[in-house]
């Protein structure tokens, strides 16, 4: 019997590949590969996809969130509120524009705890990065409305939960997406992402003239107008092949997402074994699925014993952002995010992608359910 991997991004390719082919022919063939027409349609879908006025593309996710920062104001002394549980290049998106990242625990749904917020508010918080960790939104009325009250700016991190959303009571009723609720949202388009390129990509949405604008001059050198360069900027151009090749990814969405969401909807049913806990679903919130991820006290030995039954795990992350070698610099010492620090311990994600079949997800439950 075949191994059941973790992700098989080939799967995702083989179900639109004469989509995929006609549309790398069409650039290959169009003479234009940089900042053309494929990326400003593409930018023009993806912010109607997400809601938002702007999307401006950018070279992959970490670039998203670094020129994001900047856009929106932050630099050298100003201090950012994010979760302790994420993938460290939301807090180098941070780190890469000046500012300094200041830990905060999440809640058990895996995304910034609103209540752990005003703990870590000092005079110098400027602004508060949430990461819709795994595909699911986290608390966005209580988030927009800690920072709004402080008058702080809100970042979030949405890369690995496009097409996720929140549904809002009050003022701001009814069903808001993703990248939407505060002044700036960041995408990543790695090829295992929900929205995935063939290669490196990413994006910026905002409603805001102004953070479009420095957003695409940043992306470019800090230029406008060509050789005229404004500030220092960088070399991050989502190019014409990973637009095109997104354009197809993006009108299949809607049936990728809800087949991840069965998928889900099986594990949550067929997955009961006492010494695994399965994913929560947050009340008014949407969970796409980047990944299905149970948590487990033995989760290592866990993880060897599904291997041996052929079915691969990974682990996001096992280890938080403030005790990498790269963040020592900031003195955040082993112990001060006891429930980051256990999550890192006990997460496991099982295999999710476009293209599992209902034999792989069900030898996936069958071997969680042997475990003992
Ligand atoms: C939560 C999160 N933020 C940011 C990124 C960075 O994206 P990229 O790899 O495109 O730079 C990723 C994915 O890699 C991610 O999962």
């Amino acid at each position: 019997m075949e191994n059941i991997m973790t992700n098989r991004l080939d799967r995702g390719f083989i179900k639109y590949q004469k989509e995929f082919e006609d549309a790398a022919i069409r650039v290959l063939r169009s003479g234009y590969y940089i900042l053309g027409k494929e990326v400003e349609e593409f930018e023009e879908s993806f912010a109607s996809f997400a809601g938002t006025k702007y999307c401006v593309g950018t070279g992959n996710g970490l670039d998203a969130i670094t020129l994001a920062c900047r856009a929106i104001g932050i630099g050298k002394g100003d201090e950012v509120i994010v979760q302790g549980n994420t993938f460290i290049a939301s807090v180098m998106g941070i780190t890469i524009a000046g500012g300094t990242p200041v830990f905060a625990e999440p809640d058990e749904y895996f995304a910034l705890d609103p209540d752990e917020i005003e703990k870590k508010i000092t005079d110098k918080t400027k602004a508060v990065m949430v990461v819709h960790l795994y595909g699911q939104t986290a608390q966005m009325d209580k988030i927009s409305e800690i920072c709004k009250r402080h008058g702080l700016k809100l970042i979030e991190d949405c890369a690995q939960a496009h097409g996720a959303g929140f549904y809002m009571e009050g003022g701001d009723k009814g069903f808001k997406g993703v990248g939407t609720f505060g002044d700036i949202g960041c995408f990543s388009f790695y090829p295992s992402k929900n929205i995935g390129a063939f290669g490196d990509g990413g994006a910026v949405i905002t409603d805001s003239e102004e953070y479009r604008d420095r957003v695409r001059q940043l992306r470019n050198y800090g230029s406008s107008v060509r050789y005229h360069n404004e500030e220092v900027g960088i070399n991050s151009r989502l190019d014409e092949m990973q637009a095109a090749l997104l354009k197809v990814r993006l009108e299949h969405e809607e049936e990728c997402r809800l087949e991840r969401q069965q998928v889900a909807a099986f594990y949550d049913s067929a997955i009961k074994n006492p010494l695994i806990t399965l994913p929560k679903r947050r009340k008014d919130a949407t969970h796409v699925f980047h990944q299905y991820v149970i948590r487990c006290e033995r989760r290592d030995e866990l993880a060897d014993f599904l291997k041996g039954k052929g079915v691969g795990t990974i682990i996001h992350y096992p280890i938080p952002p403030h005790l990498s070698k790269a963040y020592e610099y900031l003195g955040v010492k082993k112990g001060s995010l006891p429930f980051t620090e256990r999550l890192a311990t006990e997460v496991l994600s099982i295999p999710m992608y476009t293209g599992i079949t209902n034999e792989e997800v069900r030898r996936v439950a069958d071997a969680l359910n042997a475990f003992k």
